[in-house]
């Protein structure tokens, strides 16, 4: 059988922890014929030219099966990958249609699902056959019982191609529709006051005539002042993130260019917000280099205090899991998610009024300095981070090891003295049978009896006041 490995790592081939996997597959399956191609490290620049692109094509097309092999990049695809992606829709025939595949990926399993959701989409999209996933940790491969179960999942896969199986689907292909945004100015609304409001707008937009290109306008309508905008594509950033580490030790850059100034201008706004276009399942492949190249600030939050609005142009209702990674992401960040705004509601006098009130919003939410309570993605996300600083890869992610220590992060369970010696102390005294049926009994006011207490004792005039004057209302 011929295999088809895509390989997404910018490090290439060679250097890539994820192609491990292929060079171990080619050893214990030597009947099959494992061919790998480098989109990863061929389109470093995000750029790849005609000839080479045909090439793939064909090496896909006379494929049997194709192995989708990447490592996980801030919670998707690497930018590089996405764009061949995008370049594989562009196509007027399908080099992938009825083929066989599955997706193979190595990462710290860090929203890895997010990634595995997205390509299980768009392969179901390029009308491939979606058989599964095998996510690995970055380092599983050095462990025997890891091997083996690749091996597994690897010899099921070819079977299934073996016996022409049909497979399950898990996606609906999305409805495209068209539909021309026109913004109206409302001469009642009073423009808000932005002089003393870094207010930032991240775009990739190419062309004014397009709803994303307008929906930004009628955003910067709403304010007194001139609002700052970035373009990705007009900015001297020369390809996607390759994956190095070298910028763990200082947070800097290998790449010679304007990205770390841009991010830089972008980091201290009072408000941000995202413009672009869903190109297949999530931004586009110039938005997803610029997340990637944010890697070089760490594991830490890059959009502390801040207020995050998104401008989206295309089908977002369709696709939770790019709504969910925007929740994640503005998480992570530690900021505050105002609104996402659609065009999907085909009726330009709603998305006016939307786009209004998230202005408003920002602003007002700015000035309360508020930040929505963290949910598992921050929470979660954070603990993932905590112990992998902790450990080994700190000494190379030295930055985020300073970073962690001093917002005293590295709050492990096991330091929770008081808490480890309550609990044997409360186990011992529950193995007494007598002990253990009067605290079932009292359990749920146990449980509650500190909130009772502590709403007993509040002064609520005071309190109201203190609040008040805190956010300045
Ligand atoms: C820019 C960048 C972003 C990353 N983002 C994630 C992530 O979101 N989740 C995760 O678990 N690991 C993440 N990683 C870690 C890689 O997925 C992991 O090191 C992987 O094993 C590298 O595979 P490769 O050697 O095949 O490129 C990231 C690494 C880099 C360089």
């Amino acid at each position: 059988m011929k295999l088809c490995v895509l390989n997404g790592s910018p490090k290439g081939n060679k250097e890539s922890i994820t192609m491990q996997y292929i060079y171990y597959s080619e050893r214990l399956f030597p009947k099959h014929n494992f061919e790998s191609i480098n989109i990863g490290q061929i389109l470093n620049n995000m750029k790849i030219n005609d000839k080479r692109f045909k090439t793939i094509i064909q090496q896909i097309k006379s494929a049997d099966g194709i192995i989708w092999c990447f490592p996980i990049y801030t919670t998707l695809v690497p930018a590089q990958l996405k764009k061949f992606i995008e370049l594989l829709f562009e196509q007027d025939k399908n080099p992938f249609q009825d083929k066989y595949t599955i997706c193979l990926s190595t990462s710290m399993k860090f929203y890895d699902m997010m990634a595995h959701n997205y390509m299980n989409a768009v392969c179901e999209d390029l009308g491939l056959k979606y058989v599964g996933f095998y996510s690995a940790h970055t380092f599983d491969f050095l462990e025997f019982k890891y091997r083996r179960k690749w091996y597994t999942f690897l010899d099921y896969f070819l079977n299934i191609i073996g016996e022409q199986q049909q497979i399950t689907k898990r996606y609906l292909p999305i409805k495209d529709r068209e539909f021309a945004y026109n913004p109206e100015m409302d001469s009642n609304f009073k423009k808000i006051n932005n002089q003393e409001k870094k207010i930032v707008i991240l775009t990739d937009y190419s062309n004014n005539d397009t709803n994303i290109a307008k929906m930004i306008e009628q955003f910067k309508n709403c304010f007194t002042e001139k609002i700052i905008q970035y373009n990705i594509n007009k900015e001297n950033i020369k390809g996607g993130c390759l994956g190095c580490l070298k910028c763990g030790l200082d947070n800097q850059c290998v790449y010679k260019d304007d990205f770390c100034q841009l991010f830089q201008n972008i980091k201290n706004s009072d408000i941000l917000v995202y413009a672009g276009t869903i190109k297949d399942r999530f931004l586009s492949s110039q938005f997803k280099m610029y997340f990637d190249r944010c890697f070089h600030n760490g594991h830490t939050p890059s959009m502390e205090g801040m207020q995050i609005c998104f401008l989206i142009s295309g089908p977002l209702s369709q696709i939770a899991n790019l709504r969910e990674w925007i929740a994640a992401m503005v998480e992570l960040g530690y900021a505050n998610l105002v609104d996402i705004v659609t065009d999907e509601y085909e009726d330009s006098k709603i998305i006016d009024r939307l786009i209004r009130n998230m202005a408003k919003n920002a602003v007002n939410l700015n000035e309360r300095d508020y930040s929505s309570p963290s949910t598992f993605y921050e929470v979660g996300g954070y603990k993932i981070f905590r112990d992998m600083i902790f450990g080994l890869p700190g000494a190379i992610f030295r930055m985020d090891y300073n970073f962690f220590k001093e917002r005293e992060m590295f709050n492990f369970p096991t330091r929770d003295w008081k808490g480890r010696i309550s609990r044997v102390f409360l186990s011992f005294l529950l193995k007494s049978k007598k002990i253990r049926k009067k605290f079932k009994s009292n359990l749920p006011y146990a449980m509650t009896a500190a909130f009772h207490k502590e709403m007993n004792e509040i002064d609520f005039v005071n309190e109201l006041a203190q609040i008040k004057q805190e956010i300045n209302v």
